[in-house]
């Protein structure tokens, strides 16, 4: 029988531990999808080649990050986690994709100019790739390639989104109405700040001080939101950055007593910082105890986990095959044997 399921597709970068910022912001939204709608979700190492890398550890890396998914929810029995690269459809539809896409669209995409302009690209022998320019198309292509409808990220991934459907819309236009303009689902907290900076989303990127992992220690985590940032420069009449954050936390981690409580101790005037901040830490520890058991029972099947994605990237190929197969007639490409 044809799935009659409304298709959700997103993608996670293996570049370094899940935290708390992908978890909130995305990855707590994947999980609570997976029982209505059907769901691909997909560990994109083809994404991760485009900033400096090393090999070895991109392999390792993506791995760990399928078992870290799992660890959180995400359940082959509900939905599809696949490798990306390991369905080379998505780098076709890429190049078929970038056929349709400006330069000039490219050029205002603000990751690109973030990335592109970090320090990371200052070490000698780093390049700004043509790759990393052209990130937005793969991504693009991951989610045309499953026709999906709506696309689980954070609030950094608009801009990403919105191009992927002026892309569809120009193919559709061009040939016929085939693809389906994909929409962004946001979390209530699409943007989770770094505790140490809160001008700054939390980002691996910055450094792991700006970054609460979810497979953190729990002495360390607790470390981290006790030296959160909070008021910077004189006292406003609104929630400066940094607690408003902390605020977030708090009911991120489903404590809202708490968080209706403090709230009101903060506009009596009353509220302590360090109580914040301990409620805080110990939403995010109970969460990561959560998350540090399940992982260790699942690495010891890793074997079976490694024969598992691959399975499912099998199916997930089958149907990447056929958008493939129906896009290269459209746009006047042969018909393969297979
Ligand atoms: P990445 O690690 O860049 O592949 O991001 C994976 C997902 O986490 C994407 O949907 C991002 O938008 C989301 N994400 C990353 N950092 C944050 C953050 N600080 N706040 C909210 N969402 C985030
Ligand atoms: N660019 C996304 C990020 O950095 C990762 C990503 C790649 C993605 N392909 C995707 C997200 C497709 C959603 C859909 O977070």
């Amino acid at each position: 029988m044809k799935n009659t399921k409304s298709r959700v597709f997103s993608g996670i970068q293996p570049t370094s531990e899940m935290h708390f910022g992908n978890y909130f912001g995305a990855v707590k939204n994947w999980i609570e999808l997976q029982e209505k709608y059907e769901c691909i979700y997909s560990v994109v190492d083809y994404h991760a080649m485009t900033m400096p890398y090393i090999p070895t550890e991109l392999q390792s890396n993506t791995m760990n990050m399928v078992i870290d998914l799992m660890a959180c929810g995400v359940d082959p029995e509900k939905s599809i986690l696949f490798i990306q690269s390991l369905v080379p459809e998505h780098v076709e539809l890429c190049w078929i994709l970038s056929c349709y896409c400006s330069y000039g669209e490219l050029q205002r995409m603000t990751q690109f100019k973030d990335k592109s302009e970090s320090d990371k690209m200052l070490e000698k022998g780093n390049i700004v790739s043509s790759g990393l320019f052209t990130y937005p198309i793969l991504q693009a292509a991951d989610i045309l390639l499953y026709r999906a409808e709506s696309v689980p990220v954070g609030k950094d991934q608009e801009q990403h989104l919105e191009l992927s459907r002026n892309i569809a819309n120009r193919f559709n236009s061009r040939h016929e109405i085939y693809f389906t303009e994909p929409k962004a689902l946001f979390t209530e907290v699409p943007k989770l700040l770094s505790l140490a900076d809160p001008s700054k989303k939390m980002s691996k990127s910055l450094g792991d001080q700006h970054v609460v992992r979810l497979f953190e220690p729990e002495a360390s985590i607790r470390k981290k939101v006790k030296s959160a940032v909070t008021d910077v420069g004189p006292k406003t009449d609104t929630l400066s950055p940094g607690v408003a954050n902390l605020f977030e936390l708090l009911k991120a981690c489903g404590k809202m007593a708490e968080h209706g409580e403090l709230m009101n101790d903060y506009n009596a005037g009353t509220l302590k910082y360090s109580a914040l901040k301990e409620y805080v830490a110990n939403g995010l520890v109970e969460l990561s105890k959560q998350f540090i058991d399940r992982k260790a029972e699942l690495t010891g099947s890793s074997r079976d986990i490694e024969a598992q994605v691959h399975d499912m990237s099998e199916k997930a190929r089958v149907i990447a095959k056929e958008t493939i197969r129906e896009v290269r007639d459209l746009v006047g490409l042969p018909k393969r044997r297979d």
